[in-house]
C-alpha cells in the first residue's frame, strides 16, 4: 500500500470531479494546507495533442493514443513542474485523473493487460476517489455544458468506461485506499465524505 500524500479523483466524463477538487483548493487555501492542485491530461504539448484527438479533430492514428497518455504522464510526474517535485516538498499533490483513466477509457480499444502493464510502474497514489454518478445524471450536466462533445462523451460508451473503472480497481486493490462515493448525492455531501476520507486533521495548522 502507497504511503504517500499523492490523491487522485476519478469519475465518467461530468461526474464532478473538478467541482470537488475547487471546493478542495479552497478548503486547503482556508486551512493553509500545503497542496498542489492537477490533471491529466496536462497542458503540456503533450496534452494539448491529445486534446485534439479527444475533440476529434486530430489525423494521429488511434493506436498512437494509450502512448500520448503515457508521454504525458511521465513528464506530469518527471517534469520540473511535475508531481514528484512538489511530493518532495511535502505538498499533497491533488490530481483529476490519472492511470486509471487510461485503463477505464482506453481499454474501450485497446486490451486492459496491456494498458494495466504499460502503466503498473508508475508511481501510484496512496488514495483514490471515485465519484459514482450515474450515467444520465453525468451525460444531462455534459448536454447543459453548451460545448461540443469528445470522442468519449456517449452515453452508450461511459456505461463500459464505468464497468472498466472497476476492473481497474481491482488490478491495484492491494496497492491503494479506494473510497467510491455516490455521484448523486449533494455537492456539500460528497465533499464531506472526501474530507473525512483524507484525514487532513495532522496538517491543519492554525
Ligand atoms: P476532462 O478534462 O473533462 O476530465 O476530460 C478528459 C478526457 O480525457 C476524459 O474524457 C477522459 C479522457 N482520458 C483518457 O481517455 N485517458 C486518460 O488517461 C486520461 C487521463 C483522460
Amino acid at each position: 500500500m502507497s504511503d504517500n500524500k499523492f490523491v487522485v479523483l476519478e469519475g465518467i466524463d461530468g461526474s464532478g470531479t473538478s467541482t470537488q477538487l475547487e471546493k478542495l483548493s479552497s478548503y486547503c487555501k482556508e486551512k493553509n494546507i500545503n497542496s498542489h492542485f492537477t490533471s491529466e491530461p496536462t497542458s503540456s504539448l503533450i496534452g494539448l495533442t491529445i486534446r485534439e484527438f479527444l475533440k476529434g479533430k486530430s489525423k494521429i492514428a488511434k493506436s498512437a493514443l494509450p502512448y500520448l497518455f503515457l508521454a504525458d504522464r511521465i513528464n506530469h510526474l518527471d517534469g520540473e513542474d511535475g508531481i514528484i517535485h512538489h511530493l518532495n516538498q511535502d505538498r499533497y499533490v491533488f490530481c483529476d485523473r490519472y492511470l486509471f483513466s487510461t485503463l477505464a477509457y482506453q481499454s474501450l480499444d485497446f486490451n486492459i493487460d496491456l494498458l494495466y502493464n504499460q502503466n503498473k510502474n508508475f508511481l501510484l497514489p496512496s488514495r483514490v476517489i471515485f465519484i459514482d454518478t450515474p450515467v444520465a445524471v453525468a451525460d444531462s450536466r455534459i448536454t447543459s455544458r453548451d460545448k461540443e462533445r469528445e470522442i468519449y462523451e456517449k452515453a452508450q460508451l461511459q456505461h463500459q468506461i464505468r464497468e472498466n473503472y472497476f476492473k481497474a480497481f481491482e488490478l491495484f486493490k492491494n496497492e491503494i485506499k479506494l473510497l467510491v462515493i455516490d455521484g448523486e448525492k449533494s455537492i456539500d455531501a460528497i465533499f464531506t465524505k472526501i474530507i473525512n476520507f483524507l484525514e487532513l486533521e495532522n496538517e491543519i495548522s492554525n
